[in-house]
């Protein structure tokens, strides 16, 4: 398959920059004109897997967070968020739909299931004390009618 663009950004693990994920994730796919509805579904997976990694893989901490993409010339997108954080201890267990390890501060538990529903796939991959790389795919439909 063709790669039609590709992009690396690296920025710190500053809540502020789940807005900087949010619009250059827009700002990546927009020139191949998909839906709205597909963008909104991309940039809300993207920001779940950036606030994650500020909120869980650097908890107090500040540190480097990876967003990766990729599209393709079937319109397919790949995305990576990587962290090196403090990592997933039973990972299984994380993407249930309402698992929280932050019950005090008023988190859902449902970040994954929002990444899941959202996109086409979901792999988690994660060692504690190593970090946490989240990798996803959706096939966009350009030119929708
Ligand atoms: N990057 C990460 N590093 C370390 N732990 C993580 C990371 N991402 C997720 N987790 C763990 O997985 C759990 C579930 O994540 P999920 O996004 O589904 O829920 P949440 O972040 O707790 O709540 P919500 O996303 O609804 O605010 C988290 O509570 C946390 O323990
Ligand atoms: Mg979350």
């Amino acid at each position: 398959m063709e790669i039609l663009n590709e992009m690396r950004l690296m920025f710190l693990s500053k809540s502020e920059n789940e807005g900087f994920a949010r619009v250059t994730t827009a700002a990546f796919v927009s020139p191949w004109d998909p839906s709205v509805s597909e963008i909104v579904e991309l940039k809300t997976a993207v920001s779940e897997a950036v606030s994650n990694a500020v909120i869980h893989g650097y908890d107090k901490t500040v540190g480097i967070i990876t967003l990766e993409m990729r599209l393709f010339s079937d319109y397919t997108v790949e995305v990576s968020i990587t962290d090196a954080g403090k990592g997933i201890s039973d990972i299984e267990k994380a993407r249930e739909p309402l698992f929280t390890t932050k019950t005090e501060e008023e988190r859902s538990g449902m970040g994954f299931t929002v990444m899941e529903s959202f996109m086409d796939s979901l792999q988690v991959e994660s060692e504690p004390q190593k970090g946490t790389r989240v990798f996803m795919k959706k096939k966009l439909h350009p030119n929708h009618t």
